[in-house]
């Protein structure tokens, strides 16, 4: 089974990436043969400034890495290192019906959240087609909110193998953890960069406790009275980085009233730290191993490129490009 799947480097991880696709995708990488990559072509859609792109893919490189994922078990690599993906999806474009990629949820919500209205922007979901099928991918963990562009890259196979002869493209299934579909932020709405209200991966301890105490939104139900469940900001949040055990009480102590929210807010910062301690601290020995993260890179470039290749020259010459 090959599995893949794509983050882009647009700002520093956060809770909702983590449990909504990392997760998953790290798991994933001990049951088959996982190909992860940095999407930085996807990301020049939103960012102009080719330094801060730099520095993004670094980061995003190092927290992978840091969050477990094994770069002798999976390939793993930057999307613009395999140029071959920008090709395939010139092709798809070609047989990619204007009507298809109009009806995607994620261009509209970009534009109305202030992102250009550009070609590559609309064009989005058909490099991502690319990104799959070069790979000939069966699986792809991702977010639900990327449902619809795997969607759109089963349709891009089908229609290829229907154009250009039955088996030239795999055609790939999502694979979406219905349980961690969204993840709530600060304020309760999707947790996601673009509405401020993330609580990030590897954040300052300080600015950590800041945003649990200070921002995280609660309701006034006085400290004596039971808390509602329904609606409640923490405790989906808690109940992805504690225990069963340490959740059932939570919820207890929410029906039976009498404990403040500042109590809960307390529990959820120190679960929140304990989980994600050993990744902190196997950030801090990449950070000390100069060249690593290059190499890493550098590495599974070649094992990528030499699969693209492949897949490349069989769509090349079933639609008639080259000798
Ligand atoms: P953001 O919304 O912060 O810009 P991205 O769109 O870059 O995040 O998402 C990267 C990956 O993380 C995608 O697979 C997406 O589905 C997943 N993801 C992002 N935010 C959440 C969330 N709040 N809950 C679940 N999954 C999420
Ligand atoms: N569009 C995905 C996101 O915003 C990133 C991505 C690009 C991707 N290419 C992919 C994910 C291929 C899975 C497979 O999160």
């Amino acid at each position: 089974m090959r599995i893949l799947s794509g983050l882009q480097p647009s700002g520093r991880l956060h809770i909702g990436n983590y449990f909504g696709m990392m997760d998953a995708a790290l798991r994933l990488q001990h049951e088959g043969d996982a190909y992860y990559f940095i999407a930085d072509y996807h990301s020049l859609t939103s960012i102009q400034d080719g330094k801060l792109l730099r520095s993004h893919v670094r980061d995003l490189a190092i927290d992978f890495l840091a969050c477990g994922l094994d770069p002798e078990k999976c390939v793993f690599f930057r999307q613009s290192d395999v140029p071959e993906h920008t090709e395939l999806a010139w092709i798809l474009s070609t047989v990619t019906p204007m009507g298809l990629l109009e009806r995607c949820h994620s261009y509209k919500d970009k534009v109305a959240r202030g992102l250009v209205a550009s070609h590559g922007l609309f064009a989005y979901p058909v490099l991502m087609a690319a990104d799959i099928l070069i790979y000939d991918s069966d699986v792809v963990p991702v977010g639900k909110d990327q449902k619809q562009h795997v969607e759109v890259t089963r349709d891009l196979a089908i229609k290829m193998n229907e154009t250009f002869g039955e088996g030239l493209l795999k055609v790939p299934q999502p694979r979406i953890r219905e349980e961690t579909a969204v993840i709530p932020g600060l304020d309760g709405q999707k947790m996601s960069k673009s509405y401020d209200n993330t609580l990030q991966l590897f954040e300052e301890p300080a600015d950590l406790k800041k945003k649990i105490m200070k921002k995280l939104v609660t309701d006034s139900t006085a400290l004596e009275l039971p808390k509602p469940i329904e609606g409640s900001t923490i405790l989906p949040l808690y109940k992805l980085v504690a225990s069963e055990a340490d959740y059932n009480a939570m919820i207890e102590d929410h029906l039976r009233g009498g404990i403040g929210y500042g109590d809960f807010k307390k529990r959820l910062l120190e679960s929140i730290t304990t989980y994600f301690a050993p990744m902190r601290e196997r950030r801090a020995e990449i950070l000390a191993k100069p060249g690593y993260v290059e190499r890493v890179l550098a590495e599974g470039a070649e094992k990528a490129r030499a699969v693209a290749r492949q897949t490349l020259t069989r769509v090349r010459s079933a639609v008639g490009l080259g000798d």
